[in-house]
Order: structure tokens, then C-alpha cells, then sequence
């Protein structure tokens, strides 16, 4: 695929009002997407499992009306109306729209809820970017005369999701999916997001991922500004190479079910990720007490039962604990009984692996 085959011919069919509603959830990246370039393109190939629980449930209502040269749409957040997200969508509508022409034939009330709290510190942008993208490609459908297959139909998704957040490119399929050209993934691309190609051992089936809420904050660095912190960082390169050698690591690991080696591949890409952020130039941290407690606790845990859990990051406090379903009794007790105490107010999401977005 290339760029000019986003372009669609004219729409040859009219549509004067309807809805589309669509459920997206977020995901949790095993190799890290950290450094971009314009348009929105990644420095190099990322990996992630879908969740299942966390996601975005936008319902896209659009009205045909005279197109004044610009764009015409309210947000709506849990049945409020959300000014403060205007200009984001604003800014995502500006990078799409030579993609989707019809931006500025409607107006749009883009009705939309989390089941995750917003104030849980976990981005909305990956799940929220995909499930609006999603209802852009069901309008687009009905627009056209010329039927637009699945595979189209989710590539070119992903690929509007992408402009409005990188990592929400990987958000439509699962179990796992790559965005980054990568020469060992066939198909992989630097515009879309595509489900990891191979067969996946069963240790990986159905992997739980529990977020333990360490800090519920809003995030003191925008990922946008943390990226771009990568443009002159003096270990860019050697990251960039990094991240594509894990990949193919990975990959064996996925085929032959090696947790061991999952582990030291996941846990180092989540510290490679804060270790950027704490030598980039300004330097920040974005890790708390709490974190490295719980890490240490998760390395006593794994030293003295033998339990495959491991935890990766996002740029934030919380800590993603990943691990087999089969451990999900102990890991639950273990957590309550240890873990709990560094979470704020002991709060947690329990979630597993997932499939992807789904039109409701
Ligand atoms: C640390 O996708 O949030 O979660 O493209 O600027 O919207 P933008 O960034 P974003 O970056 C996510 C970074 C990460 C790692 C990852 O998910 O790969």
C-alpha cells in the first residue's frame, strides 16, 4: 500500500444524516514506539497486545450541511459536552483530510465514553483515535459506490488513526499487532498498523494484563513532546537499531513460547523507554516511589515461586503486570496482598489479551 491508494476516487453516492458507532481498545506496547518523524512516522517498528477491557465507545452522528471551508463538530465525553478536545480532533481532521474529503460536508457530534476512568492515567488517544477513525471508514463506506473490502477498510483505519496517534494504529486488530516496516514482518509499513503474521505459541494465549493505577494524574509530559525529545538524543540511533533487534528476537520467542526470554525482552524495553526519557535534554521522570517497589517486589516474586509475571511501562507511573492465565489465581493474591498498597486509593484494572475493535 502507499500513500496515493488512501486517496479515494470521488464519492459517487449521497448521504444526508445517520450514525455509526464503533468499540476500540487501547493497547500495551512490548517493543516501544518512541521517536517519529512527519507525518506521524515511526522511528522504528513497534509490537503490542490488544486489551480487551479498556477501550473507547464513540458513536459518530453526521448531518450533510454547506461546506464553508471549515470544520463543524461538537465532542461529547460521557454525556458531556468536551470543549478542551476540540482542538485535538481539530488538528487529527486538518492530517486527514485530504484522506477523507468529506470532512467538511458534515457536521459532527462525536459522542464518546471510556470504560476505563478518565483520571486513571491510561491514555485515551490510542483507543479514542481508532474507534473514530473506524466510524470515518463506516461513512466513507456508505459514500462510496465501489465496495471497500475488510482489508482495506481496517488498513486504511489504522491509517487514519495513526495520524491522530501513532500508537492508536495498533489498536484495531489483535492478539498482536506491528506498526513499523520491519524486513523479517512481511507486510509490515511505517503507515498502518498490520496483525502480527505468524503463529503464536499457546503460552501466549488469552496473556492477562492487570494495570496497577500508581499515579492517576494527567501526564506531565505529552507523548508528542517526549517523541520529539528523541530528534537530538545522543542514543537515538543505537535505540532505533535496539528496538528492530528485539523485534526479531521477539519473534522467536512468540513461535517458540519462551517466557524466559520474553520477560528480558519486555522488561528491558520498558526501562530502555524511561531511560530515554531520563537522558533526553530536558531530562524528566516519569516514574514514581511506588513503581520501583513494585517492580522489586515482582522480581522477589519471580525469584522465590518461579512465576513467568513480568511488568512494562507506558510514559507514566502505572506498571502493566503481563503473565500466563494460568497464574492469574496466584498473580490476583499476590497482587492484593502485596501490591495493592502502592497503587493510589489500591486501585487496578484486570484485562486480557483481545481481538480488536468491533462495529456495534
Ligand atoms: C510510550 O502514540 O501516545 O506508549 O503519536 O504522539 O500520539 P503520539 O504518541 P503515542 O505514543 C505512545 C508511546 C508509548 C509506547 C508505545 O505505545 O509504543
Amino acid at each position: 500500500m502507499r500513500l496515493i491508494d488512501f486517496i479515494p476516487k470521488p464519492y459517487s453516492k449521497t448521504l444526508d444524516n445517520g450514525s455509526v458507532t464503533w468499540s476500540s481498545p487501547s493497547n500495551i506496547a512490548l517493543v516501544k514506539y518512541w521517536g517519529k518523524r512527519e507525518p506521524q512516522l515511526p522511528e522504528n517498528s513497534s509490537i503490542s497486545f490488544t486489551l480487551s477491557a479498556c477501550e473507547t465507545i464513540t458513536k459518530l452522528n453526521y448531518t450533510k450541511r454547506e461546506n464553508n471551508g471549515n470544520f463543524s463538530f461538537d465532542v461529547i465525553l460521557n454525556g458531556e459536552k468536551k470543549d478542551a478536545f476540540k482542538s485535538k480532533i481539530d488538528t487529527f481532521f486538518k492530517r486527514i483530510e485530504a484522506y477523507v474529503p468529506f470532512l467538511k460536508d458534515y457536521h459532527f457530534i462525536i459522542e464518546t465514553q471510556n470504560t476505563f476512568p478518565h483520571s486513571s492515567g491510561i491514555a485515551s488517544s490510542a483507543s479514542g483515535m481508532s474507534a473514530l477513525a473506524l466510524c470515518l471508514m463506516s461513512v466513507e463506506r456508505s459514500l462510496s459506490e465501489v465496495e471497500i473490502n475488510e482489508l482495506f477498510f481496517t488498513q486504511k483505519a489504522s491509517f487514519l488513526a495513526r495520524l491522530g496517534s501513532g500508537s492508536a494504529c495498533r489498536s484495531l486488530e489483535g492478539p498482536l499487532v506491528v506498526w513499523g516496516a520491519h524486513q523479517e514482518i512481511e507486510g509490515s509499513s511505517d503507515l498502518f498498523g498490520i496483525k502480527y503474521p505468524f503463529e503464536v505459541h499457546d503460552n501466549f494465549k488469552n496473556y492477562q494484563d492487570v494495570i496497577l493505577l500508581v499515579d492517576k494524574g494527567q501526564k506531565q509530559v505529552s507523548s508528542t513532546l517526549g517523541h520529539n525529545l528523541m530528534h537530538d538524543h545522543p542514543f537515538a540511533q543505537e535505540r532505533f537499531k535496539q528496538a528492530h533487534d528485539n523485534i526479531s528476537a521477539l519473534k522467536l520467542v512468540l513461535e517458540q513460547g519462551d517466557l524466559d526470554m520474553f520477560i528480558k525482552i519486555v522488561e528491558s524495553e520498558a526501562l530502555t523507554l524511561h531511560a530515554m526519557m531520563m537522558t533526553s535534554k530536558p531530562y524528566f521522570i516519569l516514574i514514581k516511589p511506588n513503581t520501583l517497589e513494585i517492580i522489586n517486589k515482582i522480581w522477589s516474586y519471580r525469584k522465590e515461586t518461579g512465576s513467568k509475571i513480568c511488568f512494562t511501562l507506558d510514559a507514566g507511573a502505572n506498571v502493566h503486570l503481563l503473565f500466563p492465565e494460568k497464574e492469574a489465581k496466584n498473580v490476583l493474591k499476590f497482587i492484593s496482598t502485596e501490591l495493592v498498597a502502592h497503587c493510589e486509593n489500591g486501585n487496578y484494572i484486570c484485562d486480557n489479551i483481545g481481538l480488536g475493535a468491533n462495529e456495534l
